[in-house]
């Protein structure tokens, strides 16, 4: 059986925060679940996650996921695998593949077939590599000038002049032999310049006891990005954010400019829709065809079907049914289910409430826990009433109700079919169908009052 062990100890001082480095997050997901999803994805369910600095940050996280080990000191790479040896001793006779919990881009198409090489060519090592412009900060792979085989990896701190020019890098993502790779870790010395244990020296002792040891270059060559403090990460989060946008370019979705833009993993986009400036949509949002969406909106784990408008809306966990026009201004909360042909003008809230087809809800009107009809439609300032300070209460609204500018809705209560209220009207008790609601003081009008006022004010100023 095979194994998997993440490297997960390290602090990451360069970015100068108290939470481990591999939980930093890109496109919103901690790297460390990133490579998590990629060994899944690549069918690795036995899986050790080596914790060490804020240990409890990521036992939080993980919430037993995964078993962990507890590295008490960073000793290096070598010493980090050291702590997974009980791990591994279960399954000696598979394989295992070490992983960097701070580099998230190691897909599954890598592990795969970097594994077949392995096990074809019976190695001991398979390193997974990448040709990189900028080499820096990277473990280089040196290979033999005769067979061009690995020979060992240096350390940007141990490396010469000549093999710093080396563009080939280590990933930081191999697989052993595991019964070998628990020979070698009990083989590994502080031998080096920043007297840590490295887990790359393992190379060197595998081939001076002649095994197979060889590299697998990636085609992926972002598997070897890790990001050493904020600017990595930021960078990491750039060709992430663009790698899904270009897939979504590819699938025929419509973008006239990127700024802003973030756009999920998980996140589906159908063919015609265009998406606009400082929009991100997150979770597991799902967009049909033929929408606009933006600018400036957020919009997670929703289900939006097609031909829908969304100007600077955000909308958490609800559905939005086809030709929806929305914004700009309006939040979306949790629950809520707004159907065919509705329109929501500015300063809108709706919150787990279902919003009949055709109903219009034009401008500043809070909508909570209500079910509302077809057709209906909200005058300017409409509030429902929802919560009386112990607990929350629904309105119910039939349909093509008329309801007039300022109402205020108390919940519980009930307006019928095509119900009128008139401005200003407070609601108390349940209205039946096709009744007017008037809750209205005579106006009494006092002339001449405003003279007498008037005179004051204009001396005093
Ligand atoms: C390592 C490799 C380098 C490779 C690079 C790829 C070694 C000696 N070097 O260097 O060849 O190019 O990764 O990114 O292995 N960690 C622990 N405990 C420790 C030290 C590290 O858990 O004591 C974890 C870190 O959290 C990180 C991973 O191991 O996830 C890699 O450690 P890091 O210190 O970033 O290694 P690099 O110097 O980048
Ligand atoms: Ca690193």
């Amino acid at each position: 059986m095979n194994n998997a062990v993440i490297l997960a100890g390290g602090q990451g001082k360069r970015m100068k925060s108290d939470i481990p480095k591999p939980m930093f997050k890109v496109l919103g997901e901690p790297m460390l679940e990133w490579v998590i999803k990629a060994c899944e994805s690549a069918d690795l369910s036995s899986l050790c996650i080596v914790k060490g600095f804020m240990a409890e940050y990521i036992d939080e996280y993980l919430n037993g996921r995964y078993e962990t080990v507890l590295q008490s000191e960073r000793l290096g790479t070598g010493h980090a695998v050291m702590q997974a040896r009980e791990f591994m001793e279960k399954n000696s006779g598979g394989n295992t593949l070490v992983l960097c919990g701070d580099a998230p881009f190691i897909d599954s198409d890598t592990i795969k077939k970097s594994l077949e090489m392995h096990i074809n060519e019976d190695n001991s090592i398979t390193v997974i590599t990448a040709q990189i412009e900028h080499p820096h900060g990277y473990g280089r792979i040196v290979r033999n000038k005769d067979t061009n085989r690995l020979n060992s990896i240096v350390e940007e701190k141990d490396a010469t002049e000549a093999q710093r020019e080396i563009k080939e890098v280590n990933s930081g993502a191999y697989w052993f032999k595991t019964a070998d790779l628990l020979e070698y870790l009990g083989e590994l010395t502080q031998n080096n310049s920043q007297h840590e244990y490295y887990l790359t020296d393992s190379v060197f002792i595998a081939i001076n006891k002649g095994r197979n040891v060889n590299a697998y270059i990636s085609e992926n060559e972002n598997v070897v990005l890790g990001a050493n403090d904020r600017k990595g990460l930021l960078e990491l989060n750039t060709v992430a954010r663009m790698a899904v946008i270009e897939k979504h370019l590819e699938n025929g979705v419509e973008f006239t400019c990127t700024d802003g833009v973030v756009i999920g993993r998980d996140v589906k986009i159908e063919a015609g829709t265009e998406i606009l400036a400082g929009t991100q949509l997150l979770g597991n949002t799902v967009i049909g065809k033929d929408c606009v969406i933006g600018p400036n909106c957020i919009i997670d784990d929703c289900v939006i079907e097609d031909g829908v408008q969304l100007n600077t809306v955000q909308a958490y966990k609800s559905q939005i049914d086809a030709g929806v026009k929305i914004g700009p201004w309006v939040h979306i909360r949790p629950g809520s289910h707004i159907k065919s042909g509705v329109k929501i003008g500015d300063f809108v809230e709706i919150k787990n409430s279902t919003i009949g087809e055709g109903t219009a809800v034009a401008h500043l009107t809070y909508v909570g826990d209500s079910d509302v009809g077809k057709k209906v439609n909200f005058g300017c300032g409409t509030v429902t009433v929802n919560y009386d300070g112990i607990v929350k209460s629904r309105c119910e609204i039939g349909d093509n109700c008329f309801i007039g500018c300022n109402t205020n809705l108390i919940a519980p209560v009930k307006l019928g079919k095509a119900v009128y209220t008139a401005a200003g009207t407070t609601i108390t008790k349940d209205v039946p169908d096709y009744a007017l609601a008037i809750d209205r003081g005579t106006v009494q009008i006092k002339e001449g009052y405003s003279l007498r006022k008037l005179k004051k004010r204009l001396e005093k100023a």
